[in-house]
């Protein structure tokens, strides 16, 4: 991502706060694995969105208007040592130079130096609630100027929430971001191909896992934008099943929900087909039944189409079905109304995607479900779970777990399908299985 697309963010962010205001935003912290090890780093989306500054320890602050420079970052020193044993980093000139920041300082110096950026500012826009260290500090700092005012100074005396402004921001997609997203679907669309491919009785869960990640690593996407299920048989009856330990049989489906993330931006998809390359009957009846759903879902993604459209189209199509095939019984829309489909499909059509995989951004706009715009991005995920010990059904629907997800792009005449590539009707699925 280039520079000038965080400098543009900043930019609008910038104009929201205002002048004589604030705002702060955190980085992630570096997260300990076990004893001296840690988890790779995965920078905050909130702080990464506004600075491309990919390091722990590091702080943002935003003042329209400030004389000396608007876009103040607090992060570590550089240190010669430390780039030996771990690598680069910025640094104060790094932040300055490649980051383009107008102002850096030491983080060691926060606590020095930012009470200074607070006096006689109004609004506080800051991210309350996600890191207690820092929420704490904040309002012993508000308070240390408090205590100053016979000197003049005055300390802010409103906290607003900075989330609001920057998941309004993050839920409209810009052409870079898209770009981004673009690729996280084609190769994560790629892997789940290949996945269908390798795919056979006798290898385990996490064979098949590791065919995902090959893929993925192979073209530089070395992270999973959340773990990856691939669950077999009633495995995939558990929503976020992720031990993926168990052994392909014969009969059995395969679930799989797997994305890449390219430079933050998730991919997330599922594909459930045939261990064996052929669907039986009723796995053939419940699969076209869920796709159905998510056809019918998908007709309803265009701009000012209320958000949960779609989610009532799979809910018709789904509980109209499960009682021709006999799971459900009883009148259609009395069914809808007790929502009894819930006994099989309790999770709704989707969320928006973005660098979060369940994406920020609100669903509801004063208690009216948001209208769909150009630029946004969301997942279409309709499914069915057949509980193994469901005794209310035919033995042959039990254990069975279905579920199909795109990514799709809401355009100014409808919506874009980022990750059709992957096969999901069942004789593509079957063809594309034949040629292994
Ligand atoms: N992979 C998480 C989800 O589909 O929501
Ligand atoms: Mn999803
Ligand atoms: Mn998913």
């Amino acid at each position: 991502m280039k520079q000038s697309e965080f400098k543009k963010r900043r930019q609008a962010l910038m104009k929201q706060i205002g002048q004589g205001n604030i705002a702060i935003v955190a980085s992630a912290d570096a997260l300990i694995r076990n004893r001296d090890v840690h988890y790779r780093f995965r920078q905050d989306s909130d702080f990464f969105y506004l600075t491309g500054f990919n390091e722990a320890d590091a702080l943002a602050v935003f003042i329209p208007g400030r004389k000396q420079g608007e876009y103040v970052l607090f992060c570590r020193e550089f240190d010669p040592t430390k780039a030996i044993w771990e690598g680069a980093h910025a640094g104060l000139e790094g932040a300055i130079r490649d980051f383009a920041a107008d102002d850096a300082f030491p983080i060691d110096d926060l606590d020095e130096i930012l009470p200074g950026m607070l006096e006689n500012k109004g609004k506080v826009f800051y991210p309350m609630g996600k890191n207690s260290d820092l929420d704490h500090k904040l309002l012993d700092w508000i308070n240390h100027i408090r205590k100053q005012s016979r000197s003049g100074v005055t300390a802010p005396g409103e906290l607003v929430s900075l989330e609001h402004i920057v998941h309004e921001m993050r839920l409209f997609k810009s052409a870079e971001e898209i770009k981004l997203m673009r690729r996280a679907a084609d190769i994560s669309a790629q892997a789940h191909m290949r996945a269908m491919q390798f795919c056979q009785p006798g290898v385990y869960e996490y064979q098949v896992e590791a065919e995902l990640l090959q893929v993925m690593m192979q073209q530089g996407l070395r992270e999973v934008a959340y773990p990856s299920i691939v669950a077999a048989g009633k495995n995939a009856c558990v929503l976020h099943y992720t031990e993926n330990n168990d052994k392909l049989r014969k009969g059995d489906l395969l679930l799989i929900d797997a994305g890449a993330e390219c430079e933050c931006y998730a991919a997330d998809i599922t594909r459930t087909f045939p261990v064996s390359g052929k669907f039986s009957e009723p796995q053939r009846l419940l699969y076209q039944l869920v796709l159905d759903a998510q056809q019918a879902a998908l007709a309803e993604i265009a701009p000012g189409v209320p958000w949960n459209k779609a989610h009532e189209a799979s809910v018709v199509v789904l509980t109209k079905g499960l009682v021709e095939l006999g799971l459900l019984k009883g009148r259609v829309n009395k069914l809808i109304k007790d929502e009894k489909y819930k006994q099989f499909y309790m999770h709704r059509i989707g969320h928006w995607l973005g660098m979060d995989v369940h994406d920020v951004g609100d669903y509801k706009i004063k208690d009216e479900w948001r209208l769909l715009e150009p630029g946004m991005v969301l997942t279409v995920e309709p499914g069915l779970y057949v509980a193994a010990d469901c005794e209310t059904v035919d033995k042959q629907w039990r254990g069975i777990g279905i579920r199909i997800e795109d990514d799709v792009l809401v355009t100014a005449d409808g919506h874009e399908i980022l990750t059709a590539a992957v096969p999901k009707t069942v004789d593509a699925i079957e063809a594309l299985m034949r040629r292994t």
